[in-house]
């Protein structure tokens, strides 16, 4: 049994540690394993794949990022390519992945990635390779599953980030928006947003605007609190506006974000304070996993080669109602988690008072 690992995408923490215990699960059954090198790109050079060993392995459960490299432009079935007037396009090269997986004998493949990577997978499935994924994403956005791996380190990071900017935030009796990740899904935002005791959270599902914002300033100040932390997610949306958008690159998702800077100039404006903004970005993606996703990456890792052996491929292994499971892929490509409008965590938001900006 030959297998090979990819990770695609945004890279997560938790992805080591699922590499890890894939890696010394599969030889300790006698398979052979490889790391596809740089996410898919990689097939189409002389050198796809790195041999994973003990050696290759060891220490890397609390590392950070992925040892494979990953890439947000390394769909096979849209590669970009230059044309002759210089423009760029996209093509389908899936045919000649599928070779390099068959010429290297791969009898399957373990898919560390976040709903792109996951519909790459279903439309590589529907061509004949055998696959089992893992959920992997800072935006805890992947349909199916309680909670991917990243999610817990990123709102780690995020409450920990909003809590510094808590202390300058009153002392300059200011107002602090604070933009995170998340893409079309506000976990992010709410989480960390709660556990750092925000006072607005503004997520995609929930439309915000402004007057409900500046209310919420107006009665803080009334209650003496001189300062307002403002936690919005990277996708969020003004009632009866656009999204922000930053920029698109062919062959890549959409880049979002600087909602952070107009609402900060819109809040000042209109309530006379001083504001300021901050985008976490990339930080949130970055450092050593939390233990708990350590764990469950660890968890699911071992649990995709239980899969494999058992011959029960297209898979996602899932944490569901707090047990490792496993669902079909083809029933998670094409769509997203949103957070549920009647969901506990939301409610506990507005129970305790805390804006969501409607
Ligand atoms: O999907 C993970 C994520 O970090 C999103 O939250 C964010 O929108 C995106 O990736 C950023 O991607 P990039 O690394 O291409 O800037």
């Amino acid at each position: 049994m030959k297998i090979a690992i990819n990770t695609g995408g945004g890279d997560a923490p938790g992805l080591n540690a699922a590499i890890r215990a894939a890696t010394l699960a599969a030889l300790r059954k006698g398979w052979e394993v490889v790391g596809i090198k740089n996410g898919y790109g990689s097939l189409y050079t002389d050198s796809p794949f790195i041999p994973l060993t003990p050696e290759k392995v060891r220490g890397i459960t609390l590392q950070g990022g992925t040892i494979l490299g990953t890439a947000n432009r390394g769909n096979p079935f849209e590669m970009p390519y230059q044309k002759n007037d210089g423009s760029w396009d996209l093509e389908d090269r899936s045919d000649e992945a599928i070779k390099v997986f068959h010429d290297h004998g791969i009898d399957a493949l373990i898919a560390l990635g976040g709903d792109g990577s996951m519909k790459i997978a279903h439309k590589l499935i529907e061509k004949g390779l055998k696959i089992v994924g893992i959920p992997k994403t800072i935006d805890n956005d992947i349909w199916g599953c309680d909670i991917t791996l990243g999610f817990d380190s990123a709102v780690t990071t995020a409450t920990e980030a909003i809590d510094k900017l808590t202390t300058t935030a009153e002392s300059h009796q200011r107002i602090m928006v604070v933009e995170v990740m998340g893409r079309y899904a506000g976990w992010i935002a709410l989480h960390s947003g709660l556990s750092a005791s925000a006072d607005v959270i503004l997520i995609p599902e929930v439309e915000y605007n402004f007057d409900s914002i500046v209310k919420k300033i107006e009665e803080r100040e009334k209650r003496g609190r001189h300062y307002t932390i403002i936690v919005v997610a990277e996708g969020a949306i003004e009632k009866g506006e656009d999204r922000f958008i930053k920029g698109k690159v062919v062959g890549q998702a959409e880049q979002l974000g600087g909602a952070d800077e107009h609402i900060a100039k819109k809040l000042s404006d209109m309530t006379g304070k001083e504001s300021r903004s901050i985008v976490l970005g990339h930080l949130q993606r970055g450092g050593t996993p939390s233990s708990y996703d350590r764990l469950i990456s660890l968890r699911f890792g071992a649990a995709a080669i239980r899969a494999i052996e058992e011959n029960d491929m297209n898979k996602l292994i899932v944490m569901l109602d707090n047990k490792i499971q496993r669902i079909p892929i083809s029933d998670v490509a094409d769509k997203i988690k949103l957070v549920p409008l009647d969901g506990d965590t939301l409610q506990t938001a507005r129970d305790i008072g805390i804006n969501l900006g409607d």
